[in-house]
Order: structure tokens, then sequence, then C-alpha cells
């Protein structure tokens, strides 16, 4: 099979840059490029200083994180979001009562959709869309139901020095009309009057690490400004193709009381509802985040 690039090499050379071992969890990679399981941590418990700041190394490091075996109330999954920022309250989806931060999760044999069936980056049409999620999974299905997590970082490597310099500079229009209006009617959910829409670098830089990373994708993003609309669809196609190249993933295989936590700024996911009729059914906290740039 003839290879897209042609002759120009690998598709993305990853950097692994230098990591410092850690000293107070165990990391395992799941990729060179995304995605790594952590053990030696209780979510349930305060956690102590330097194994928070090795949390924070790693989910900097590997853009998405794991844990295993946790035991968490409500109240506990909440206050490990908090560690990491202010929570983030959905535009839409339902929540757990009394916890209108703690975002339901929940696919069984009575649903008519399941949560992030397609490629996205979290509520990316607000202002100032999440920094991150955390999924606390309850309950899961005898098989299936892994969620795939793709680096936008590597996704951005992968451009053609031209195309980086072409989409220097735009924004794009990310509206949650389509993504949200009606979806969790079945669920007894109103309608908003309005749900959010922002305009976003299409290129955004990390507040953390700095690096650049793609920030477009099929569940949000509607134009780029300025093009014309036939230019605009079509280098949002390619764009959001590229991002979801199984090269630059990672796939989470769940079990009940396993955690995954997020980078939105640079990772998108999608979720895989191929276990119908069983249940899949957890918790998400949402930590707040500020405006791309
Ligand atoms: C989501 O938060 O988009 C859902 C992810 C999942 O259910 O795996």
């Amino acid at each position: 099979m003839t290879s897209l690039r042609g002759n120009n090499g690998p598709r993305y050379r990853h950097d692994p840059g230098t990591s410092a071992p850690y000293e107070t969890i165990r990391l395992d990679k799941l990729t060179p490029i995304i995605g790594a399981e952590i053990s030696g941590v209780n979510l349930a418990e305060p956690i102590p200083n330097h194994q928070m700041e090795e949390i924070h190394r790693a989910l900097a490091e590997n853009s998405v994180i794991f844990f295993r075996d946790q035991d968490m109330t409500p109240e506990q999954h909440l206050a490990f979001g908090r560690n990491f920022g202010k929570l983030h309250l959905h535009p839409a989806a339902p929540h757990a009562p009394g916890h209108p931060e703690l975002m339901i999760i929940k696919a069984d044999a009575n649903s008519t959709r399941a949560n992030g069936e397609g490629w996205h980056s979290d509520v990316s049409c607000d202002e100032e869309p999440p920094m991150g999620s955390i999924l606390y999974m309850k309950q899961t299905p005898p098989h299936g139901g892994d969620t795939l997590f793709a680096s936008m970082y590597a996704a951005y490597e992968a451009l053609s020095d031209r195309m980086k310099a072409y989409l220097e500079g735009l924004t794009a229009i990310h509206d949650g009309e389509d993504a949200y209006r009606g979806t969790y009617a079945n669920l007894g959910v109103a309608d908003k009057p309005v749900y959010p829409r922002a305009e976003h670098p299409v290129i955004r830089t990390h507040p953390v690490t700095g690096k650049k990373a793609l920030f477009v994708n099929r569940g949000f993003t509607k134009r780029i400004v300025g093009l014309p609309r036939d230019e605009s669809a079509a280098i949002l196609s390619y764009l959001c193709s590229l991002a979801e190249d199984p090269l630059f993933q990672c796939r989470f295989r769940w079990q009940a009381n396993s955690v995954a936590f997020w980078d939105n700024r640079c990772v998108q996911h999608r979720a895989m509802w191929d276990y119908w009729p069983h249940t899949r059914a957890g918790f998400r906290v949402t930590v707040a985040g500020d405006k791309p740039y």
C-alpha cells in the first residue's frame, strides 16, 4: 500500500522530550505519543503536594492519564477535580441530583444515543472551554465501550510547514447548537433558548506546556472565519480527518472503577457505543479552562 505522504518519512516524529523519573507514582505509557496509566494513587484521599505535582506533570507529558480500581464518593470525585481549578457546568447534559457539576454519562438498552460518539474536545463552543475532564466509570459492559483519545499536538506537528503557516492566525467558529438542541430531550432535559458559540484560534498554544495544538473538531467547529465557504469546508475536512489518524491515538479499555483524566486543550476523544444493549455508566467532573490563544 502506498504511503499517503510519498517518500517524506514518518508522518509524525515524536519528540519524547526529557522527563525526570517519578518518585510518588508509577507511570506506564500506553503509546509513545499519548496516554499513560498511573498507579500508586488513591484519588479518594487528599493527595500530598509532591504527588499532586507529579500528577500535573504526568498529565502535561501524556495528555490523558488513567487510574484503575478507585473507590470515590461523588464528593471525593468533585474534590479531586477541584485540585485542578474551578469546576465547569455543562450547558446541556443532565447531572447527578444535587450535584450540578457531576455530569451523568450513561447508555443502556433504552438509550437513543450515547455521550461522545463523535470526535470532539469537550464543550469547545464555550468562550472558555474546559481545561480537562475526569470520567469515573462505575459500570462497564462485558466487552466494548472503549474511549479513544487523540493528541492534537501530534496532529499539529504532522502538518506541513506550508499548512502551519497558512493556519497561523486563523480563527474558527465553534457552535453548540447542533450538538445540544434536543439531545437530552428523552431524559427530560428542556432545551435552553441558546447554546454557547465562540470563536477560537485554529491553532492554540497550550498554557502549561507552551506547545501548539490543532483546535478544531467535528463536534463543534463550523467554519473558519474569513475564508470562502467552500475553502473553509475543505480545510476543516482535511484537518478533522488528520486529527483522527490512528497514529496519534490511544484506546482505553475501561473496567468498573477506572478513571480517565484528559486535557481538552490538546486532546480530542471519541466514545465507542458498540455494547448495546448493555449498560455503561459513570460520572464526569469537568474542570474549567481559559480562553484559547
Ligand atoms: C464524553 O465525555 O465525551 C464521553 C466519554 C466516554 O463516555 O467515554
